[in-house]
């Protein structure tokens, strides 16, 4: 199973930028200790930070095909960008949307996640650990899927084999 995990503008800043909010730990210390918990569980994990919005699109865009499903925290561009909504929409894949801080206790414009609508889930305020979470959610989204297809499957197998017998 392989998860693109995508981080918005700013990002790179954390363990810098606004300690109170967001805590100390840096985005390479919280890409670790995903890898950690994804390897024990056989996953792989792509790491993508970008300041640009165009850059998150084309991100997104390539995981089409790519990729099982996608972790995301877009950052201030959740507040603000269409386009990025509407590039999860086209990939149309499990999409868990992870916020560190709880955005809805703080300023209003941060209340509304615009790209929110496009994932299956959304994680806010429980800091770095909302990664970590977000990734045992998209293994069980995954599984499920790929047990629900493999159910299709064997039903339309036992349909053709019943009805070559008939
Ligand atoms: C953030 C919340 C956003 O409002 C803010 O612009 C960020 C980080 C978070 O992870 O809590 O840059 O997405």
């Amino acid at each position: 199973m392989k998860i693109a995990v995508i981080q918005g503008p700013n990002l790179n800043m954390l363990g810098v930028r606004e300690q109170h909010i967001y805590g100390p730990m840096t985005l390479d210390q919280i890409h670790e200790q995903m890898k950690g918990s994804a390897s024990q569980n056989g996953m792989e994990l792509e790491f993508f930070q970008s300041n640009l919005e165009g850059e998150i699109v084309d991100k997104i865009q390539e995981c089409l095909g790519e990729v099982d499903g996608i972790i995301i925290n877009p950052a201030a561009y959740s507040h603000t960008s269409i386009a990025i909504r509407d590039a999860l929409s086209a990939v149309a894949m499990p999409t868990v949307e992870v916020h560190i801080s709880n955005i809805y206790k703080r300023e209003e414009f941060r209340k509304n996640s615009i790209t929110a609508p496009a994932s299956t889930g959304v994680v806010s305020g429980f800091g770095p650990f909302g990664y970590h979470m977000a990734l045992i959610a998209l293994t069980q989204i995954i599984n499920e899927i790929k047990a629900n297809q493999q159910m299709q499957e064997e039903q339309a197998q036992a349909q053709t084999q019943s009805a070559d017998e008939a």
